[in-house]
């Protein structure tokens, strides 16, 4: 059905993002951060849990696909993580063991810092 297609957009917007990001950047250091804690600018991209856990029905980069809603939205943290602990109509709840708070803020930090 149609899910070629949005695979083909969500392609089309990353490799845009990833050639702009080459071009603009020459002199990046070859110590890439990797997963050691830099606090300062906010994550590199979301967690594993949320790939494992968000990603099929608000897309790998939380932008959202018809009916589930763009991340974060409007909501501040806490209601963010209040509504994955809870659920809400289509969407299910989700324990700590599936998704930390941890991951949880840092995915809310990565999703407002790309909106
Ligand atoms: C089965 C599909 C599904 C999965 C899996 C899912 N969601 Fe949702 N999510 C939804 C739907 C549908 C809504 C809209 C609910 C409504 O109608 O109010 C929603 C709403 C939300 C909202 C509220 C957005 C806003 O602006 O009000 C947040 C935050 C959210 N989801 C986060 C997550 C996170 C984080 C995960 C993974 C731990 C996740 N969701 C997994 C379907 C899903």
């Amino acid at each position: 059905m149609t899910m070629t297609s949005y695979a083909c957009g969500v392609m089309a917007i990353l490799m845009a993002s990833l050639a702009m990001g080459c071009s603009s950047s020459e002199s990046s250091s070859p110590t890439s951060a990797g997963s050691s804690g830099d606090s300062g600018t906010g994550p590199e991209k979301l967690s594993l849990a949320f790939a494992s856990n968000c990603a099929r029905c608000h897309g790998t980069t939380a932008t959202g696909q018809d009916p589930y809603p763009s991340l974060p939205g409007t909501l501040t943290l806490a209601e963010f993580t209040a509504t994955v602990r809870a659920g809400r109509k289509l969407m299910p709840s989700f324990t700590t063991k599936q998704i930390s708070d941890a991951d949880i803020s840092s995915d809310y930090y990565w999703m407002t810092s790309k909106r």
